[in-house]
């Protein structure tokens, strides 16, 4: 997966360089007039890392694609700004110290796994999160287009060539987040036939 994920980067040079609807929607909704420390877990070429950053927050930002964090990091050179970009594995434990960060941040990086994997990392990202610390995702949806195509690997887990998707159910999600007070949870279905969870849940 992370061949295929360096090559559509590297093939999109140039794109996905604005921020997204789902990082301005939690930052009208749940961040302006606050700062702190965030981490944005796959984020891609950065553009919503670089949007938090420039509203004050202190953001660390994740990818396992060596490809997006480049592209990332020359994005930041071109812009005169510094945020700690790193090369890590969302799988593995994350490299950071218990309760360290107030926000968790999370537009489509979170429904590539298996189930067992997805609590594993839900636990690392309630692990760093403050007590009161907020998460925010954005993952696709069991109503979505693509749903149930590919070889079923378990349940809402479809593979598709090489590429694994997890759908999330609003059950799935509520199941995840028993340690967190979950403050906004709605699918979004968009008219080309996409369906999205956007979820904001606050550390117990
Ligand atoms: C749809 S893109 C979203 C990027 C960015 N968050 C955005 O909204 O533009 C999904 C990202 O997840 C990253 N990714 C997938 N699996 C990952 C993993 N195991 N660890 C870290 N990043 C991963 C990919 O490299 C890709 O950049």
């Amino acid at each position: 997966m992370k061949e295929i994920w360096d090559n559509r980067h590297r093939k999109s040079i140039g794109r996905y360089n604005r921020i997204t609807e789902f990082a301005n929607f939690c930052f009208l909704n749940y961040l302006k007039g606050k700062q702190g420390k965030l981490l944005d877990l796959a984020c891609g070429k950065g553009a919503d890392s670089v949007f938090l950053h420039e509203n004050g927050f202190t953001v660390t930002a994740i990818d396992y694609s060596s490809e997006a964090i480049n592209q990332f990091n020359y994005i930041q050179r071109k812009k005169g700004v510094f945020i700690t970009s790193l090369v890590r594995d969302i799988q593995e434990k994350l490299p950071f110290e218990t309760d360290s960060f107030d926000y968790v941040f999370s537009r489509i990086g979170l429904g590539y796994f298996d189930d067992k994997t997805t609590k594993k990392i839900f636990s690392e990202i309630k692990r760093v999160l403050k007590s009161e610390g907020l998460l925010m995702f954005q993952v696709k949806s069991v109503n979505d287009r693509v749903y149930g195509s590919g070889k079923e690997l378990e349940k809402d887990v479809y593979e598709l060539s090489g590429y694994i998707r997890h759908f999330f159910s609003e059950d799935y999600a509520r199941k995840l987040l028993k340690d967190f007070n979950i403050i906004y949870l709605e699918e979004k279905k968009l008219d080309n036939g996409n369906a999205y969870l956007d979820v904001i849940a606050e550390k117990k």
